[in-house]
C-alpha cells in the first residue's frame, strides 16, 4: 500500500508520523496537490486518504508548536532559569501553552495565563498557574501588583489582535511595565505586510508563491495604498524606537525558517537593563 502526499517543509514528520501508525509500507511525495488522493487500502476502504490529511494537520499543529517553543526559548534565555515569574498574555489554547505550562511547572515558575475566559477554561489548572480572564491591559490590580516583578512576558501571534481591538501603545507601555530588572518580552510571530511585500516581490517570494498556489501566476502585490489595522515596518519600528526611548533595549529579530509563517512574520524582542 502506498500513500501519495503532497511535499511541504514537514514532509519527513509526516513520513515518520504515518509509518509508525498506519499499516503502510511507503509513503511518497509529490509536488502537486493532485496527487493528495490516494488508493484504498487492503480493506477496501477509500477514505483513508481523508484520515492521513487529518493526521497531518493535527501533527502538523503540534509540529509548530513544537518548533515555536524552541525558537521561543532560544530567544527568552530568562525561561531556562528556575523560580521565575512568567506572564502569557492572549495564551489560547494550542499546543503552545500547554507546553509553556510543563516547561514552567518544570522549572518551578509561577506563571500567570491572561486570556478570554473561553479560552483559560481549556487550559488545565495548577496551585503554579493563575488565570487572568481579561482583555490586557484591563487587568489594572493585576498590572499593579506585578509592576516591575516578572521575568518573562510571551504575547505570541496577538498583536495583529491588539491592532485591531486594544489601545495598542497602551498594551506594549502596560506590558513593559511590568518587566522586572533583567526582565525580557517577547511579541512573537508579528505580521508585517511590508515583510510580506518585500518576500513576494523577490525572486524567491515568487517562487514560493507559485508552488504553493500551484500557479503560474505572480503574486499580486499592492503598493501606495492604507492598510487599515494591519502592522507594518512603521508599527514594528516605532515599538523598538519607544522602548529604547524609555530605557529598554529592544530588537528585532527572525524566527527559524522552519516556521511556516517565517517569510512574513518576525519577533520583537525587549529587555529592561
Ligand atoms: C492566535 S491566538 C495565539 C494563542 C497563543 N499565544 C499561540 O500562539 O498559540 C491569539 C490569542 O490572543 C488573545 N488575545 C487577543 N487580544 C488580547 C488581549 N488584548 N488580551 C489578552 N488576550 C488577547 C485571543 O483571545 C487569542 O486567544
Amino acid at each position: 500500500m502506498k500513500y501519495l502526499i503532497t511535499e511541504n517543509r514537514m514532509e519527513s514528520m509526516i513520513k515518520d508520523y504515518i509509518l509508525k501508525n498506519y499499516d503502510v509500507l511507503d509513503v511518497e511525495y509529490t509536488t502537486s496537490m493532485s496527487y493528495l488522493a490516494s488508493g484504498p487500502n487492503e480493506k477496501g476502504e477509500t477514505n483513508v486518504t481523508v484520515k492521513v490529511i487529518n493526521v497531518y494537520i493535527e501533527n502538523f499543529k503540534h509540529q509548530k508548536s513544537r518548533s515555536e517553543i524552541k525558537d521561543i526559548k532560544s530567544k527568552l534565555t530568562n525561561l531556562s532559569k528556575r523560580n521565575k515569574v512568567i506572564v502569557d498574555i492572549g495564551a489560547g489554547c494550542s499546543d503552545l501553552p500547554k507546553m509553556i505550562i510543563e516547561h514552567c511547572r518544570k522549572k518551578n515558575n509561577e506563571l500567570i495565563l491572561i486570556d478570554s475566559k473561553e479560552m483559560l477554561n481549556l487550559l488545565p489548572d495548577d496551585s503554579f498557574i493563575q488565570k487572568i480572564d481579561a482583555q490586557f491591559p484591563k487587568c489594572y490590580d493585576l498590572i499593579y501588583k506585578y509592576n516591575q516583578k516578572v521575568d518573562v512576558i510571551i504575547v505570541y501571534s496577538v498583536l495583529q489582535y491588539v491592532m485591531i481591538d486594544s489601545p495598542f501603545y497602551e498594551f506594549i507601555d502596560k506590558a513593559l511595565s511590568l518587566l522586572n530588572n533583567g526582565g525580557q518580552i517577547l511579541f512573537g510571530d508579528v505580521p508585517n505586510i511590508s515583510k510580506r511585500k518585500r518576500f513576494f516581490s523577490s525572486s524567491n517570494g515568487k517562487l514560493f508563491h507559485k508552488k504553493f498556489m500551484n500557479t503560474d501566476d505572480e503574486p499580486l502585490i499592492e503598493y501606495n495604498k492604507i492598510e487599515f489595522d494591519l502592522i507594518d515596518d512603521s508599527i514594528v519600528l516605532s515599538i523598538i524606537s519607544r522602548a529604547r526611548a524609555q530605557g529598554f533595549e529592544a530588537y528585532i529579530l527572525p524566527q527559524r525558517n522552519n516556521l511556516p509563517m517565517s517569510n512574513r512574520r518576525e519577533d520583537i524582542l525587549i529587555i529592561r537593563q
